[in-house]
């Protein structure tokens, strides 16, 4: 049988490893990964207007305004590919009011994963952070460094990611998270992300073929 696309929101704390689950998620589901992050930070890269406004609020550790984030996800979740292979939506909502745009226009996942993670490791997790500039694969220094010299020479920090810093962006996730989880109570699954990054996805691996079976049944149902 065909297989309808899966429709994925992951959430949680500023680095649970949503980044890191989604690079395996995509592997296996192929998925199109949509992470305002990226999207943001591609924006900011480019020196675009959007990103210069948007990169005051990321380097403080503040929400970019909804209006920017929401015509950026709106439209990328239009395009054909979407329709295609499926999307996992990755930081989007991170507000009542983003959760509400994509309800009116009826945008709603299958699951909704959220990873939870320990304060005083998600701080930890932040400072060892580094990024490959070239592949955009996310590495720890202690948990997860890269394989090559090659590519721990190129690797980058995000300014993001200072201890000040880290500790406002989970700040505003607290602020926002209960009212994000009431919209999708019935869909909700919590995932302990304080496990090894294989550990934790095999998880989110059978969370996911189970609600792919869900799917293929209810499309034979209509
Ligand atoms: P965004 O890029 O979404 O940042 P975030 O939510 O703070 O999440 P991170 O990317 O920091 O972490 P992650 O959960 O992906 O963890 P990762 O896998 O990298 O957003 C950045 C900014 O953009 C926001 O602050 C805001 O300003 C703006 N923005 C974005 N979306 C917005 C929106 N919708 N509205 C308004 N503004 C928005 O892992 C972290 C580290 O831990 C890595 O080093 C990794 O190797 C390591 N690690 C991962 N898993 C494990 C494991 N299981 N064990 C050990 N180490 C692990």
């Amino acid at each position: 049988a065909a297989r309808e696309p899966l429709k994925v929101m992951i959430s949680g704390a500023p680095a649970s490893g949503k980044g890191t689950q989604c690079e395996m998620i995509v592997q296996k589901y192929g998925l199109v990964h949509i992470s305002t992050g990226d999207l943001l930070r591609a924006e900011v890269a480019a020196g675009s207007e959007f990103g210069k406004k948007a990169k005051e609020y990321m380097d403080n550790g503040r929400l970019v305004p909804d209006e920017i984030v929401t015509d950026m996800v709106v439209s990328r979740l239009s395009r054909q590919d979407v329709r295609e292979k499926g999307w996992l939506l990755d930081g989007y909502p991170r507000s009542f009011a983003q959760a509400q745009s994509l309800e009116k226009i009826k945008i709603r996942p299958d699951i909704y994963i959220m990873l939870e993670v320990p304060d005083e490791i998600l701080i930890d997790r932040c400072v060892g952070r580094r990024m490959d500039p070239v592949t955009g694969k996310i590495y720890h220094l202690k948990n997860f460094p890269p394989k090559t010299e090659e590519i721990a020479a190129r690797l980058i920090t995000r300014p993001d990611d200072t201890k000040e810093k880290v500790k406002s962006r989970l700040e505003t996730y607290k602020q926002n998270t209960e009212a994000i989880l009431a919209t999708y109570l019935d869909l909700l699954n919590k995932v302990d992300g304080n496990r090894s990054r294989e550990v934790v996805f095999s998880e989110i691996d059978s969370l996911l073929l189970s609600v792919q079976e869900n799917v293929i049944k209810a499309k034979n149902l209509d």
